[in-house]
């Protein structure tokens, strides 16, 4: 996987991971450059102790002082808005070779982080992301 990726060690064992990969979101005619968040764990036994959200606090610094957008999706909102990310209340879409596509499926589950260089942006609008292979969000 590519980007940039952050990783909790403890005793020399991996302890949380996550990746920040660049991606360009379009909503209300901007085009933004965003530091887009996946792979984030914590190992099973170490959960609940505080790693992801040390971690995470790392990647949030990382793209509020990189990108004009921090963007993920996920079904744990819970633990990512306690850490300053908002729920795109919007419709969601992918942009393709043939079109933009709906991507109704993910609406609700993608979050987004306002960063010191974003524009004024309205969470109720549509959004896209770049297409990719996998999982487009
Ligand atoms: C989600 C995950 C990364 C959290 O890591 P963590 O190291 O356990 O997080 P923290 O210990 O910092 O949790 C802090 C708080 O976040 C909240 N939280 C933790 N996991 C949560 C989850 N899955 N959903 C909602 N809230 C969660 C809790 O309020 C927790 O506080 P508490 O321990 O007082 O209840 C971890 O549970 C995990 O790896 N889950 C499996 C993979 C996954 O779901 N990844 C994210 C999908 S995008």
């Amino acid at each position: 996987m590519g980007g940039l990726h952050f990783i909790l060690e403890e005793d020399g064992a991996i302890v949380a991971h996550a990746s920040v990969v660049e991606r360009e979101l379009h909503t209300s005619g901007h085009r933004l450059e965003t530091g887009y968040v996946e792979a984030v764990a914590t190992r099973p036994v170490h959960q609940r102790q505080g790693h992801g959200s040390t971690l995470m606090r790392e990647v949030g610094e990382y793209i509020d002082q990189t990108f004009r957008l921090g963007a993920l999706a996920t079904g744990s909102s819970a633990f990512y808005e306690r850490l300053g990310w908002v729920v795109w209340k919007g419709p969601t879409f992918v942009r393709t070779d043939s079109g933009v596509i709906r991507t109704g499926e993910e609406d609700g589950s993608v979050l987004v982080r306002l960063t010191p260089t974003s524009p004024e942006l309205d969470l109720s609008a549509p959004i896209s992301c770049d297409w990719r292979s996998g999982d487009l969000w």
